[in-house]
């Protein structure tokens, strides 16, 4: 599984899903712009683009009622379903586990060892055995269809996103996706569009949001002290070769192959997440165009020539880049977001985090900030100051979480799990969950296109005027 030569990726199933759901853009591979689902729409154009962006992307009519402010059912017990049982579902499951209230009933991976070992931690933790689902690729809609599943958490390679969001909500299951949402541009849409009818939420589970130094600066942008905000800037800048040639690491070279499809930014949201929240993208602003550029794409196969053996499958891929994608986003108001995306050179680990405003600025790896009046001389400050002041109610709560990224990941879980037992609505959407991901089909779009700005769909239709809560919350009583 997952190790289908590049061009031949689709499984019959996930064809057949595409033909019905892709909408008007033809599907004809993803290299082109026509296999990145950016055709036309049809239905009107909203007006809200500022003087000299692009026109303004099209929106296709709305189909239900919009899905921004919209509660969880109340319930007490949160009964809870995984999609893949790698690296990512593998590890999270230990969360899920660790929270009252929260039960872990069925679960689904192809590799049965891998689906075995998960029920086996449900075991030990006090919990009854969940289901297990191992028979094949199509087996997580038997899981979808359970009566006894509220959420499902998908943690499988990036092509099969779409399929398993689709089918969750359709069973009517609220659904938590590993990043990015999706690969295409309408498939995008067509999730925006299922939310609103399922009226069932869909959403990235981006962690990085959840970051405690992510979650100070936020509460300090929303404090004023960086001013009127004006730039930031996000990144996935993670040197995953090793990673990508091991034979074990990942389920097969899924991740790898992706580098020899899209030329552009194919993981955006760990470093878009945050620098959205920042300047309350989709709850006050919106994005509305991305211009991208892209480097040769030399550094995989430089490292498939120093490690890889003669006769190894890589040796018939052609990576197409790119090594690094660099893209400017602009908001609504005028803003500047920097995107960079790099997993193929030797690079220490950087998400740059960074934000700017007419007081001043702060920048990530390492923290540091720069604000008037506290700093001057020209001299980067101790951000260590402002920790205790602007930490979110959260991380008071939980100073040392458990689990991977620092503990993001535990307190995205929580306050995840939190939302749906207390009937609350969530700190994200499906419009952010769109949002964070255009990028993706976009990004690509732009490098083809010489870097020509691309249109950002406004996925909430207009709602992202009305100022609403997010990942800032206030906690509840
Ligand atoms: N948010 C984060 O910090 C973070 C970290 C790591 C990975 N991820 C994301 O998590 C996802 C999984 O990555 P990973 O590193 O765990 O990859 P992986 O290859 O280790 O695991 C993927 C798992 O999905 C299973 N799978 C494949 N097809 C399936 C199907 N049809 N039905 C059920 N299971 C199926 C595979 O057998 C495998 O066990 C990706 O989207 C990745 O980007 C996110």
């Amino acid at each position: 599984m997952n190790d289908a030569a590049p061009g031949n990726q689709d499984s019959p199933s996930r064809r057949s899903v595409l033909r019905t759901t892709a909408g008007a853009a033809g599907v004809v591979g993803v290299s082109g712009a026509a296999g990145l689902g950016l055709g036309p729409l049809g239905g009107t154009a909203a007006a809200d683009a500022p003087a000299g962006a692009p026109a303004e992307a099209p929106v296709p009519r709305r189909q239900g009622s919009t899905m921004a402010g919209v509660p969880f059912e109340r319930r007490s017990t949160v009964r809870v379903g995984i999609i893949g049982l790698g690296n990512r579902g593998g590890s999270m499951i230990d969360l899920f586990l660790a929270l009252p209230g929260v039960r872990v009933v069925a679960v689904c991976d192809p590799v049965r060892a891998k689906a075995e070992r998960a029920a086996a931690k449900v075991v030990k933790a006090g919990q009854p055995s969940p289901a297990v689902y191992t028979k094949g690729e199509d087996d997580y809609a038997n899981l979808c269809a359970r009566g006894d599943v509220d959420f499902v958490y998908v943690a499988t390679p990036w092509d099969s996103h779409f399929e398993m969001a689709k089918a969750a909500m359709l069973a009517g299951k609220h659904v938590g996706v590993e990043c990015p949402l999706a690969m295409r541009l309408d498939e995008l849409w067509a999730l925006v569009d299922l939310s609103e009818r399922t009226r069932r939420h869909c959403m990235q589970l981006e962690n990085c949001c959840y970051g405690r130094n992510e979650m100070r600066v936020l509460r300090m942008a929303h404090a004023g002290v960086f001013g009127e905000l004006l730039h930031g800037a996000g990144a996935y800048n993670h040197d995953l070769r090793e990673l990508m040639f091991s034979p074990t690491y990942y389920e097969g070279p899924w991740r790898r192959l992706w580098h020899t499809r899209l030329r552009g930014d194919l993981y955006p949201n760990h470093g878009f997440g945050p620098v959205a929240n920042y300047m309350d993208v989709n709850r006050g602003d919106r994005v509305v165009s991305i211009s991208s550029f892209g480097t040769p794409a030399l550094g995989l196969a430089e490292y498939r020539e120093a490690n890889m053996p003669p006769g190894d499958p890589s040796w018939k891929e052609t990576y197409v880049g790119s090594d690094r994608t660099i893209s400017m986003v602009t908001t609504a108001k005028g803003r500047v977001i920097r995107l960079e995306h790099d997993v193929s050179t030797p690079h220490p680990y950087s998400r740059i985090n960074s934000l700017g405003g007419t007081k001043g600025v702060f920048e990530d790896y390492p923290a540091r900030i720069y604000v008037e009046p506290d700093h001057k001389g020209h001299q980067w400050g101790d951000f260590s100051a402002y920790a205790a002041e602007f930490d979110h109610w959260l991380w008071k709560e939980h100073a040392n979480p458990p689990g991977g990224h620092g503990g993001m990941d535990y307190i995205m879980v929580y306050r995840l799990m939190q939302c749906m037992r207390l009937g609350l609505v969530p700190d994200f959407d499906v419009y952010d969950a769109a949002t964070w991901t255009a990028p993706v089909p976009l990004s690509h779009a732009s490098i083809k296109a010489k870097g020509a700005p691309q249109q950002i769909p406004d996925f909430t239709r207009g709602e992202w005027r009305k100022p609403r809560s997010g990942v800032d919350s206030v906690k509840p009583q």
